[in-house]
């Protein structure tokens, strides 16, 4: 990092993360990808996996094609990319990853959707903003340390506009536990809490992809735990100062008697409990294993593989700097699916349980439990809204291309929300590996005149 990048001290850099969340309440993001009547939004999308056909591409036509049109998709294999136009049904033209530029330039999008592998969020967004698009990235925004550098200084460089799709902010809960944290009646946040629980299910599918590779996910600290991280940051409005953290790979991987390469034709598949038959998976073997003599991905491949490096099992403490001590912890292997946040306040406990998944009960809700010192508590839920991610994935997309809206809860996440997530896992990570305690500013330079 050259030295003439304008690095500031930690104090500027917190006055930094003050400022730009008291904007968020207006914040400019908002309505930047929004297309009206005169002027639809010019959008392409570049990774055509599940992610990218079916959020960006499908539900995105089927909902607000009054106000975008999507001209171009783009990836590394070109049979997906080629399913992903005839699933999403439209006439676009198809580009390999090799003819980013070329689609750039023949399909003059105003913002460009990335929705590939983790690692190559940054590459894609570096070079959008450089041939003069707006961004909206999947998260996590980056994987490294290096990449969040480089997507900081180029949105500086180039004046254009990173949104990170945190949909997770978006979910009723979520929003819930924002305004009675804004609402100041737990008093002065002391601590929290925050465990995830991925079930042998959900968990179990990430070892069967390439999530399951540090190199291609930057560990589920990056691409799992961003999402909480960022809630916790939203709720707090706070930023993440230092970060201590222990995992291990200690249920999937290496932990096992027996493997294979893959689930089809694996000689276990009688004996094996994570044994997963995509041949009926009709979707799954349209965009995967017609696909696969392409890139060589195998999307069914063993959770047993001694390759894969990703923990299963996290723990991380975190000090925020107003001072707020996060206890975060995060299993893959569990029986059940769900969440358990907490709030400490001076003045009372704010306890939510989230089911998502249980063996016992299929239906999603949520418990919350207010607790007050020397008073009474109060339990109540929240509903659980219809579609992706309980109704979070429509309401961001709401948000992203609706025009009108407005952002009283600073929902709409930039760089510098994708920044902080991102390098709150990599800070993790990094002290998985070294055994130290890892300080967020020491990661990255922050450009001085960073802004949204
Ligand atoms: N916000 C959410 O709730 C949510 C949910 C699912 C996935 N995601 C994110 O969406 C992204 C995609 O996830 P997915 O589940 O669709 O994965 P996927 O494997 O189905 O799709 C990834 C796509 O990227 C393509 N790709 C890989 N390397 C590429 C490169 N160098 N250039 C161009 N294309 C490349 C692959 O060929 C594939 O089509 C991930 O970043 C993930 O974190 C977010």
């Amino acid at each position: 990092m050259k030295e003439e990048q304008s690095k500031i001290n930690r104090r500027q850099f917190m006055e930094t993360g003050v400022k730009a969340t008291a904007l968020s309440l207006a914040s400019p993001l908002v309505g930047l990808a929004a297309g009206n009547s005169q002027h639809k939004k010019r959008l392409a999308l570049v990774g055509t996996g599940s992610r990218g056909s079916i959020m960006w591409g499908k539900l995105l036509l089927d909902h607000y094609s009054s106000y975008v049109d999507l001209v171009g998709l783009c990836d590394i294999n070109m049979k997906r990319a080629k399913f992903s136009r005839q699933y999403i049904n439209v006439p676009v033209p198809v580009f390999h990853a090799s003819e980013f530029d070329r689609m750039i330039a023949e399909t003059q999008p105003d913002s460009v959707i990335i929705a590939t592998t983790d690692c190559f969020h940054e590459k894609y967004a570096v070079r959008a903003m450089q041939l003069g698009c707006d961004v909206i990235c999947e998260k996590p925004l980056a994987t490294e340390a290096e990449q969040c550098q480089n997507l900081l200084l180029t949105e500086q460089k180039t004046g254009k506009k990173i949104i990170t799709t945190f949909n997770a902010r978006y979910g009723n809960a979520a929003e819930e536990i924002k305004r009675i944290i804004m609402s100041g009646e737990l008093g002065r946040i002391i601590s929290t809490e925050f465990h995830e629980y991925l079930d042998i299910i959900h968990g179990a599918s990430y070892y069967r992809r390439w999530n399951g590779r540090i190199k291609y996910s930057g560990s589920l600290l990056v691409h799992k735990a961003c999402h909480h991280f960022d809630q916790m940051n939203w709720w707090l409005d706070a930023e993440p100062e230092t970060v201590y953290a222990f995992g291990d790979v200690a249920f999937y991987g290496k932990n096992h008697s027996f493997r294979s390469r893959k689930c089809r034709g694996c000689p276990f598949q009688q004996k094996c409990d994570f044994y997963w038959d995509i041949t009926r998976d009709k979707m799954a073997m349209q965009m995967y294993v017609n696909c696969e003599d392409e890139d060589g991905y195998i999307r069914d491949s063993c959770v047993w593989d001694n390759e894969i490096d990703t923990y299963d099992t996290m723990t991380v403490q975190l000090r925020y700097n107003n001072g707020v001590l996060l206890n975060y912890s995060l299993n893959t292997f569990m029986p059940y699916e769900g969440q358990r946040i907490a709030f400490n306040g001076e003045k009372g406990r704010l306890d939510v349980r989230i089911y998502a998944r249980q063996p016992w009960k299929t239906e999603n809700k949520n418990e919350f439990r207010l607790t007050k010192n020397f008073q009474s508590t109060k339990t109540w839920s929240v509903k659980v809204g219809s579609g992706g991610h309980g109704g979070a994935d429509n309401s961001l997309q709401d948000m992203l291309f609706l025009p009108g809206q407005s952002d009283p809860l600073g929902k709409m996440a930039g760089s510098r929300d994708g920044v902080l997530a991102s390098l709150t896992g990599i800070a993790a990570r990094t002290s998985i590996e070294t055994g130290e305690t890892v300080r967020i500013d020491d990661l990255v330079d922050f450009p001085l005149r960073w802004r949204w």
